[in-house]
């Protein structure tokens, strides 16, 4: 198979850094993207990949990085934040539902547009945006919900903001994988499982975040007739949104 070219927003630690380790060693070129160039560079020679500056809420950023990567066969838009740690739902001011979206949200459309002329260059072409298991309506509902509903209606809505903003960025991904399904790009969704990472530094469930990276890796090498518009977990499964 040709050697094939991936780029993930966010590659500099977590999932990312370890999606970007998983591919270069299975022959992509990756590009190993970051907000700081030289937090990128660092990544980018732990795993072997080709560094570049991409803050995805910055616009001038995103567009001289779509003008560096001419053809693309895989984005993944990883890059997330989750600023809501210890405010509730109910005290939640407008900043911080600002931080969240512009990274999760508005920066997955906003790089998503810019590199879809690369993506067009390629035969298969792929975007994944890592989403999360919170923001399933599904497993936050019914009789036993796989997310704590006690906890978070005892907390005010504990990660509330963050949990919606995937929840948008679900629907994005719906609605991008319409859009681009008569021209072949495939778009789907990761719940990628709770790890230990610096967004999420107080897992303690000892969940390693690289079963999370190798499914990246996993889900952008599945087979041509493979689905389109739909949330992955990591182990592959298809999960209710
Ligand atoms: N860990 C979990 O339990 C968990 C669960 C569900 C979903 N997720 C999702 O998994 C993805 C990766 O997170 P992670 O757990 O691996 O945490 P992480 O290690 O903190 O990685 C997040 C990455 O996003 C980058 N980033 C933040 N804002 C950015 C911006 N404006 N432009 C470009 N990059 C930006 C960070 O860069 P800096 O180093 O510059 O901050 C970092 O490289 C996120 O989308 C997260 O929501 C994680």
């Amino acid at each position: 198979m040709a050697q094939r070219t991936a780029l993930i927003t966010g590659a500099t630690s977590g999932i990312g850094l370890g999606a970007a380790r998983h591919l270069t060693d299975a022959g992509w070129t990756v590009w190993v993207t970051g907000r700081s160039l030289a937090k990128a560079e660092a990544a980018a020679d732990q795993a072997g990949g080709r560094p570049l500056q991409l803050d995805v809420t910055d616009a001038a950023s995103i567009a001289a990085a779509a003008g560096t990567v001419a053809e693309l066969d895989a984005l993944v838009n990883n890059a997330g934040v989750q600023p809501d740690f210890g405010i509730g739902l109910l005290e939640a001011g407008a900043e911080v539902f600002r931080e969240s979206y512009e990274t999760n949200v508005f920066g997955v459309a906003q790089v998503t547009n810019a590199f879809l002329p690369a993506l067009r260059r390629s035969p298969a072409p792929r975007i994944l945006n890592v989403s999360s298991g919170t923001s399933s309506f599904t497993w936050s509902t019914g009789p036993n919900p796989q997310f704590d509903h006690e906890r978070a209606a005892s907390s005010g809505g504990r990660f509330a903001v963050y949990r919606s903003s995937k929840t948008a960025l679900n629907m994005l991904t719906l609605l991008y994988a319409q859009a681009l399904d008569g021209d072949g790009i495939k778009v789907n969704a990761l719940a990628p499982g709770a790890r230990k990472t610096n967004l999420n530094p107080a897992m303690d469930r000892g969940a390693d975040a690289d079963e999370a990276s190798s499914a990246i890796r996993t889900l952008l090498e599945l087979p041509a007739d493979s689905p389109t518009g739909v949330l992955f977990s990591y182990d592959g499964t298809i999960a209710p949104w």
